[in-house]
């Protein structure tokens, strides 16, 4: 008999009345692994409501109380790590070892964010300091919760992005309304059943499920959210953006994240980073390589160099650690082969890959693509990398900025001063100097900008997201 899962709120665990579920089916077992509860739209405003009735009380407690709750959670999670890592392994059809690292790789992430939050600090302005100002005036500046915050995480860190909103929200004070994707749901209820445990108030975590169809509008456009926190795919987060009343929105889309490599590059050392980044969870990552920008020059030696990396790639199942599993569904992998058969119709090279088994796609490598292929521009969210040839690093820094996206970058060159012009040149958030696109180690600002995101993430830049700062002016008379 599989669980059905129930939402959480007003520090319950309830069924909807809708008397619907959804049931997951597990990305490589291809059987449902259980179901999740299909809210009405009644029920999810009952859980904002409950969650605005919360929030004062939540954030008048002192911050070290709300801390042993966070604090607590994360070692639940610890606790749970084997259970939680085979649900998300079997949900989303991660590897285990990596689930496992995703659990405590999370852990971490709430320990320092309720350290980062404890250690932040106010500010104070004298009047005098502008000119004609006065010393009678003292602004003192404090950090202050927004309200209820509307979370929603992504299928493929389900768990790791859940925690990187809701740690930093609930720390500083806001109350939230948790909505993981359908895929992952599963993942996101186990994980609130932890922190559930540690007791935390009633209301104070309220988690949603249910068909983007009936709820999803409905909680964006509702006018008690107070902030919308979203990671997942472009075309959604535009429409939470047309949707969103006039609220901050904090968002990490999609990506084209390249690779630049430079004439004097450490060619193994580029290959490794740039198959490592491309490939990992089969490419289902937004800070996946996801383009090899190559002076033509080293083009050769580059690819032959990739192609061997490639062929030590592991392909299978999640549960023997492959690095290539299938991808999240049919429909997935119905794209990802698209952008290949598009590509080697215009002329592309075949170097590797281009099997498929249903939604396991085998690791492709495209060499000689031009701007002219789907390829070069639109993202797979799969394990295949083009290769586009260039004659000059002006070249690369055309193609790499003519992007609708601008996660991240990599830059692969042995002059620094090559290294920082280049950078200094791309339109993305971040750029990794030899080594992979990645997010972490958490703590670092994550900014994604055009159509990568908005506002910034990473541990103290989310706290600062979602808090506004309370300006309290004191008008002293001096005697
Ligand atoms: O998929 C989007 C994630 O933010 C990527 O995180 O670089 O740690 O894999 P990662």
């Amino acid at each position: 008999m599989q669980t059905v899962y129930q939402y959480y709120s007003q520090g319950q665990w309830k069924s909807s009345e809708s008397g619907e579920t959804i049931a997951i089916v597990s990305p490589y077992l291809k059987t449902s692994i259980g179901s999740v509860q299909a809210l009405t739209q009644d029920e999810v405003n009952q859980c904002i409501q409950s969650a605005k009735a919360a929030q004062p009380d939540w954030s008048l407690m002192s911050i070290y109380d709300r801390a042993h709750y966070l604090h607590a959670w994360a070692d639940e999670l610890l606790k749970m790590k084997e259970e939680l890592a085979t649900i998300m392994m079997k949900e989303v059809g991660k590897a285990y070892q990596d689930a496992i690292k995703e659990v405590e790789r999370t852990a971490d992430l709430i320990h320092y964010t309720v350290e980062e939050a404890i250690h932040l600090s106010g500010e104070s302005l004298n009047g005098e300091h502008f000119p004609g100002g006065s010393r009678s005036k003292l602004a003192v500046i404090e950090r202050v919760p927004l309200g209820v915050v509307l979370a929603i995480s992504p299928f493929n860190y389900p768990v790791n992005l859940a925690a990187a909103k809701l740690a930093p929200a609930l720390i500083t004070g806001n109350t939230v309304i948790f909505k993981p994707a359908t895929q992952g749901s599963i993942s996101g209820t186990k994980m609130i059943e932890a922190l559930a445990k540690t007791n935390l108030p009633a209301g104070v975590l309220n988690l949603v499920t249910g068909k983007g169809s009936v709820i999803g509008d409905y909680l964006i456009e509702h006018d008690d959210i107070a902030l919308v926190t979203f990671t997942g795919g472009t075309s959604t987060g535009e429409r939470i953006a047309q949707k969103a009343k006039m609220i901050p929105l904090v968002m990490e889309l999609g990506g084209k994240d390249p690779a630049i490599i430079c004439e004097d590059a450490n060619l193994e050392l580029a290959a490794k980073q740039i198959v490592s980044g491309a490939y990992s969870y089969s490419g289902q990552r937004c800070t996946a390589i996801k383009r090899v920008l190559v002076h033509r020059s080293v083009a050769d030696e580059l690819v032959s160099l990739i192609q061997s990396e490639v062929e030590k790639l592991s392909v299978g199942s999640p549960e023997d650690n492959a690095t290539i599993v299938p991808l999240i569904d049919e429909q997935s992998a119905d794209f990802v082969q698209g952008l290949i058969d598009d590509a080697l119709e215009k002329g592309a090279t075949l170097v590797l890959g281009n099997k498929r088994e249903e939604n396991l796609i085998y690791p492709t490598l495209l060499d000689h693509v031009t701007k002219e292929m789907r390829i070069a521009w639109e993202e797979p969210f799969g394990p295949v990398l083009p290769i586009i040839r260039v004659d000059s690093q002006e070249e690369a820094i055309e193609i790499a900025n003519a992007s609708e996206y601008g996660l991240q970058a990599s830059v692969f060159t042995q002059n620094l001063d090559k290294a920082l012009t280049i950078a200094r040149k791309l339109e993305t958030g971040s750029i990794q100097i030899n080594g992979r696109t990645e997010r972490g180690p958490d703590h670092l600002p994550f900014i994604g900008i055009k159509k990568s995101g908005l506002g910034i993430q990473g541990v103290r830049r989310s706290i600062e997201s979602m808090t506004r700062e309370k300006v309290i002016i004191l008008n002293i008379n001096e005697k």
